[in-house]
C-alpha cells in the first residue's frame, strides 16, 4: 500500500520517516521546503494534497483540529476507493464522514512512532478483514497496536500521547538530580535513561507493587525518597495532568 501523510508537521514527519523504511510515502505541507529533509530518508514532498492522495492507497490526515475540515473538503472527491487515517486529536469519525465517503480509521500515537517504540491505538467499523490486516502491518513499523471496540476510548489514549512530554520533563528532573549531586550531564543523562528503559521493561513483567517491594528495604534510602515523591503529591500530580489534558481535548 502507498501512502500520502497530509500534514507534514511534528507527528507527520515522525510517522513519515519511520513508514518511509517500508512503504513508498509522500509527505505534504503548504510550507514544503520545511520536510525537504525527508527527501534524504526516501519520501517524495510535495504541497499538492490532490496529487499526493491521488498517488496512495491509504491517506494519513495529521494536520491540526482547525485545518483539517478544510482539507477534507479540499480531498473528499479523490478520496473514493482510499482507506483514511485520521490522526487528528478530538474529531470523531461522524464528523468526518459528514464530508467524505471514504472509508475512515481513527487513529492515535505518539512521537516514538519515530523510533518505532509507539503504541498505536485505532477505531474503524469499516475495514474488511484483509484492509485491516494490511493496515495493522503497517502500524506494526510505528511499535504496539491495539484496535479499540469503542471509539470514546480515543479521547483518553490521546492524553498518554501528549503525555511522552511529561516523561520528557520527568526525564529532565532526574538528570537536573545528577547535576545536584555533583555528575555530570552526560552521565546523568546515561544514568536515566536506564532507569527509563529498564523500568519500562521490568514492569512490562511485574506489577509496580511488585517492584517498589523489591527496592525499599525497611529504613533504607529508597523509602526516604519514596516518601519525599508521597509528600509532594507527585501521584496526584500525574493524574491531574492527565485529567486536565484529556478534558482540554473535550472541549475543542
Ligand atoms: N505532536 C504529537 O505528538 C501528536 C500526538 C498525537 C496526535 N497528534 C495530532 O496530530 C495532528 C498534528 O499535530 P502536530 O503536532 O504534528 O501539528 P503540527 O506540527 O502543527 O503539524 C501540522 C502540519 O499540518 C500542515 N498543514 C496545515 N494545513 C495543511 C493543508 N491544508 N495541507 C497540508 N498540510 C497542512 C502544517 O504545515 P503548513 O502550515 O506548512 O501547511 C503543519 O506542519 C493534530 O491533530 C494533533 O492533535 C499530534
Amino acid at each position: 500500500m502507498d501512502v500520502a501523510i497530509v500534514g507534514g508537521g511534528n507527528l507527520g514527519c515522525a510517522l513519515a520517516k519511520t513508514l518511509a523504511k517500508r512503504y513508498k510515502v509522500v509527505v505534504t505541507r503548504r510550507n514544503v521546503e520545511r520536510i525537504r529533509f525527508l527527501e534524504d530518508v526516501g519520501c517524495e514532498v510535495c504541497s499538492d494534497n490532490v496529487r499526493a492522495v491521488d498517488d496512495s492507497d491509504v491517506v494519513f490526515v495529521v494536520v491540526k483540529p482547525k485545518d483539517v475540515f478544510n482539507v477534507l473538503s479540499e480531498l473528499k472527491d479523490n478520496l473514493n476507493g482510499k482507506i483514511l487515517v485520521s490522526f487528528v486529536a478530538g474529531v470523531k469519525i461522524d464528523e468526518i464522514k459528514e464530508i467524505v465517503g471514504c472509508k475512515v480509521v481513527r487513529a492515535m500515537t505518539n512521537i516514538s512512532a519515530e523510533v518505532g517504540s509507539s503504541v498505536t491505538a485505532y477505531y474503524t467499523k469499516d475495514l474488511a478483514p484483509e484492509e485491516e490486516f494490511e493496515l495493522e502491518l503497517m502500524f506494526e513499523c510505528l511499535g504496539d497496536v491495539i484496535k479499540v471496540e469503542d471509539e470514546g476510548l480515543l479521547d483518553a489514549i490521546t492524553a498518554y500521547s501528549s503525555a511522552i512530554a511529561f516523561m520528557a520533563k520527568i526525564f529532565q528532573s532526574f538528570v537536573y538530580a545528577g547535576l545536584k549531586l555533583g555528575l555530570s550531564k552526560d552521565l546523568a543523562r546515561k544514568l536515566t535513561s536506564g532507569l527509563f528503559k529498564g523500568a519500562s521493561e521490568l514492569l512490562d513483567l511485574e506489577e509496580p507493587e511488585a517492584v517498589i517491594e523489591r527496592v525499599t528495604t525497611p529504613a533504607g534510602t529508597t523509602i526516604e525518597g519514596l516518601l519525599k515523591l508521597m509528600e509532594h503529591r507527585i501521584d496526584f500530580g500525574i493524574v491531574d495532568a492527565m485529567i486536565s489534558s484529556a478534558k482540554k481535548l473535550s472541549q475543542r
